[in-house]
C-alpha cells in the first residue's frame, strides 16, 4: 500500500509544526481530513495552530517536545497514540540550519544539529515504526534537503545532518515497503520560512535567493508525491537535474557548486562593499 489515496481520518504526527514547512503541511493535512499531533518546542505557536486545525473540523493535540531529547521523543510518541490512536503518518520535519564555515562552527552546536536534524528523526521513527509494521500500514516522510544530495560549502555540518537523513530514509524505505510502510524523502531547495534568519540570508548565495519558493508550493508537491506513491521528491523539481550532472560529471559539478555559492557570495560582498565606500 504505497499510495496515500486520502488523508481523511488519518492520524498524522508532524514535528516542527510550529513554523514554516511543518505548519503549512499540518494545515493542509487538516484541510484534507487528517487529525493532527503537532510537535515542537514552542507551546504557544502550537496551540495557535491547533485552533486553526480545529477550525477546519479536524482534531488536534499539542506535543511540546525537544526532538534532541530521546526520552522526550519516546514519551511524546506514547502521548500521541493515547490522544488520537496509532500514528499512521509521521512527518519528521523539525530541524534547523546555519551558514557557517566548519572551522568556525562550535562543537556544541555541531552536536546539537546532529541531534535535532538526524537523531530526532531516528528517535520518533524508532518509537512509531513498530506499530505501523504490525498494522501493515503507515507513511513516514523525512524532510531532508537538497543539501543532503549536493554538498555546499558554508553549510558543511547541515549537509552532514541531511546526507544522513537521506541515507537513512532511502534504506529504511527498502526495508519496510513489503510490510506496508511507505517512506518518502523530501529534498527542498530554498523555501521562504523563518529557517533563514538575517545572518543566513546575508550569506545565502544569489542563486538560492532567486529560487526561493513559498512553503505551500512545497506542501502541494509533498501531497502529490504521497498520492502518487513516490519515494523521493526534490522541490523545486529543476534542481534534481543537478544530481544527474553530479553523477555524470562530478568535477564539473564541484566547480559549479563553488562558483555559485561561496565564490558568488564573496563577489557580491565585494561589490556591495565597493558600493558602500564609493
Ligand atoms: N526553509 C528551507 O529553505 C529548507 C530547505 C531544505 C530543508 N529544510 C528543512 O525543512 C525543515 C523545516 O524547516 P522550515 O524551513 O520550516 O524552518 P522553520 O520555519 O524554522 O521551522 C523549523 C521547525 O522545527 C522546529 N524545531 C527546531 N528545533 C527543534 C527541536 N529541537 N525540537 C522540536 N522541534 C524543533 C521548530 O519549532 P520550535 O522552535 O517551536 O521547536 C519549527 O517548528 C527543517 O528540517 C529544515 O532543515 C528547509
Amino acid at each position: 500500500m504505497a499510495r496515500l489515496a486520502s488523508a481523511r481520518g488519518l492520524h498524522a504526527l508532524v514535528t516542527g509544526a510550529s513554523s514554516g514547512i511543518g505548519r503549512a503541511l499540518a494545515l493542509r493535512l487538516a484541510r484534507e481530513g487528517a487529525h493532527l499531533s503537532l510537535l515542537a518546542r514552542r507551546r504557544e505557536a502550537l496551540e495557535a495552530l491547533a485552533d486553526e486545525v480545529r477550525a477546519v473540523g479536524a482534531e488536534a493535540r499539542v506535543l511540546v517536545c525537544d526532538v534532541a531529547d530521546r526520552t522526550a521523543c519516546a514519551a511524546a510518541a506514547v502521548e500521541a497514540v493515547s490522544n488520537l490512536g496509532p500514528v499512521e503518518l509521521l512527518v519528521n520535519n523539525a530541524g534547523y540550519g546555519r551558514h557557517r564555515r566548519f572551522v568556525d562552527h562550535e562543537l556544541d552546536d555541531i552536536e546539537r544539529m546532529l541531534r535535532v536534524n538526524t537523531l530526532g528523526s531516528i528517535y520518533l521513527t524508532k518509537a512509531l515504526l513498530p506499530a505501523m509494521l504490525e498494522a501493515r500500514r503507515g507513511w513516514i516522510v523525512f524532510v531532508a534537503s537538497v543539501a543532503g544530495k549536493i554538498a555546499s560549502p558554508d553549510e558543511s555540518v547541515y549537509a552532514a545532518t541531511k546526507f544522513a537523513v537521506v541515507g537513512l530514509a532511502s534504506a529504511l524505505g527498502l526495508e519496510v515497503e513489503e510490510a506496508g510502510v511507505h517512506v518518502l524523502t523530501v529534498c527542498p531547495g530554498a523555501i521562504r520560512t523563518p529557517f533563514f534568519d538575517e545572518e543566513s540570508l546575508s550569506r545565502l548565495p544569489p542563486v538560492a535567493l532567486r529560487g526561493m519558493v513559498e512553503p505551500e508550493a512545497l506542501v502541494d508537491a509533498i501531497m502529490k508525491a504521497l498520492t502518487a506513491g513516490k519515494h523521493e521528491l526534490t522541490y523545486p523539481r529543476g534542481i534534481a537535474a543537478g544530481y544527474a550532472v553530479q553523477g555524470l560529471a562530478p568535477r564539473f559539478m564541484r566547480r559549479q557548486v563553488k562558483r555559485t555559492t561561496i565564490d558568488a557570495v564573496a563577489k557580491r560582498d565585494r561589490r556591495e562593499g565597493a558600493g558602500r565606500t564609493s
